[in-house]
C-alpha cells in the first residue's frame, strides 16, 4: 500500500510517501521557523497562509521523487488533529481536493497517533503492548498502548507541556526560538550540579505532570544570577535535568503499573539527547527495552502521518466519508482500535 501524508498541524509542512513494501519512499519538510521567529512564538494566521503557500510544490516534489503519479496511490492522509485549526484546514482541503479529482480517499489522522508510531520506522520497531512517553510542544502524556488504537492516558501535563517548558525557559533568558534544542545545547555546555531545581510531582505518587513552577524556577535563578554565559549555561543544564529527570521517574513508574517491558518516547522532545540516553540506561537496569524515533522524526514531520494512514486505511470495514473535518481539540484516547 501506498499513503501519502500531509501534516500541517502547526509551523511545519510535511509531506511523505509510506510504502508499506519498503518503508520510506520519498519526503520534504518545510520549516516556517524563520517566519515566527520575530514574534517568538507561532503566529495562527502566518502559519496558515504559509502553508497554503508550500503544500502543493511540495507533494509535487514527494510525488516525482518516488516516481509516483497521484492515482498510483492507495491513500492520502492527512492531520486532522489536535492543531492549529486553520493550519490543520490547510492539509484537510488539499487531501480531500486531491482525493475528489483522484478517487484515491483521504483519512483524516491524529497527530500524536502519528508521533506515538513514529518509533515504528525503525528497525527493531516495538510492538503492543507497551508504555509510550509522548512529549512534544502541546502535549506531555504517559499512554499505554495495548494495540495500535487502543490507548489509555496514564498520565499527563497538568499546566504546560514539557517541550512548551523548555521553549518558555529559552525565551525568557533571551535565548531565541524556538527554545528547547537552543536550550538543549547550552546545557551541554553547563557544569552538572551548579544549581539544584525541583522535580514537580516526584514526591507524591500518580504519573501527571506539572511543568510551569520549574519555568518560574528558572526565570527567578536566572534574575539573581549575574546572567553570564557560563550562568545560562549551568541554568540550562539544571533545568534539563530536573525535566529530563521527572519524566524518567514517572516512565519508571508507568511501566512498572502497566507491567510491561518496552517504552517508546516519541514527540519533538524525544530528540533531546539526554533524555534519550537516561531513559535508555534508567530502563536497561530494569530490563525495559526503549523505543524512539531517528532524529528526524521526532518533531513533526509527513513520514509519521503517512504511516498512521496506513494503518488506519487498513482496517477492516473501513468507512471514510468525504467531508472536510478537522479537529483542532482530539484526546488520543478517543481513538478507536484498529479492527483487523
Ligand atoms: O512534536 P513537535 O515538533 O511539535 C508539536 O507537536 O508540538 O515538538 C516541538 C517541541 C518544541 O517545544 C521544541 O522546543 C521541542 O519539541 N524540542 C526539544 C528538542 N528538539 C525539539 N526540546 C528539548 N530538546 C531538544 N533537543
Ligand atoms: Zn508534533
Amino acid at each position: 500500500m501506498k499513503v501519502l501524508g500531509i501534516e500541517t498541524s502547526c509551523d511545519e509542512t510535511g509531506i511523505a510517501i509510506y510504502d508499506s513494501e519498503v518503508g520510506i519512499r520519498s519526503e520534504a519538510l518545510y520549516s516556517q521557523v524563520k517566519l515566527h521567529a520575530e514574534y517568538g512564538g507561532v503566529v495562527p494566521e502566518l502559519a496558515s497562509r504559509d502553508h497554503v503557500q508550500k503544500i502543493a510544490p511540495l507533494i509535487n516534489k514527494v510525488l516525482a521523487e518516488a516516481e509516483l503519479d497521484l492515482h498510483e496511490l492507495d491513500g492520502i492522509a492527512y492531520t486532522a488533529g489536535p492543531g492549529l485549526v486553520g493550519a490543520l484546514l490547510v492539509g484537510a482541503s488539499v487531501a480531500k481536493g486531491m482525493s475528489l479529482a483522484s478517487k484515491v480517499p483521504a483519512i483524516g489522522v491524529h497527530h500524536m497517533e502519528g508521533h506515538l508510531l513514529a518509533p515504528m520506522l525503525e528497525t527493531p520497531a516495538p510492538k503492543p503492548p507497551f508504555v509510550a512517553l509522548l512529549v512534544s510542544g502541546g502535549h506531555t502524556q504517559l499512554v499505554k498502548v495495548s494495540d495500535i488504537g487502543d490507548y489509555e492516558i496514564m498520565g499527563e501535563s497538568l499546566d504546560d507541556a514539557a517541550g512548551e517548558a523548555f521553549d518558555k525557559s529559552a525565551k525568557m533568558m533571551g535565548l531565541g526560538y524556538p527554545g528547547g534544542p537552543l536550550l538543549a545545547a547550552r546545557a551541554e555546555r553547563g557544569q552538572a550540579g551548579a544549581y539544584h531545581f525541583p522535580r514537580p510531582m516526584t514526591d507524591r505518587p500518580g504519573l501527571d505532570f506539572s511543568f510551569s513552577g520549574l519555568k518560574t524556577f528558572t526565570l527567578n535563578t536566572f534574575n539573581n544570577s549575574d546572567k553570564s554565559e557560563v550562568a545560562i549555561n549551568n541554568i540550562c543544564r539544571a533545568f534539563e535535568e530536573a525535566v529530563v529527570d521527572t519524566l524518567s521517574i514517572k516512565c519508571r513508574r508507568a511501566v512498572e503499573l502497566a507491567k510491561v517491558n518496552r517504552l517508546v518516547i516519541a514527540g519533538g522532545v524525544s530528540a533531546n539527547k539526554h533524555l534519550r540516553s537516561k531513559l535508555t540506561d534508567e530502563m536497561q537496569k530494569k530490563g525495559v527495552e526503549v523505543f524512539y524515533p531517528s532524529l528526524q522524526y521526532c518533531t513533526d514531520n509527513g513520514a509519521m502521518i503517512a504511516l498512521a494512514g496506513y494503518y488506519r486505511l487498513s482496517q477492516k470495514n473501513l468507512q471514510i466519508d468525504s467531508k472536510i473535518w478537522v479537529k483542532p481539540r482530539w484526546p488520543i484516547s478517543d481513538l478507536a482500535p484498529l479492527e483487523r
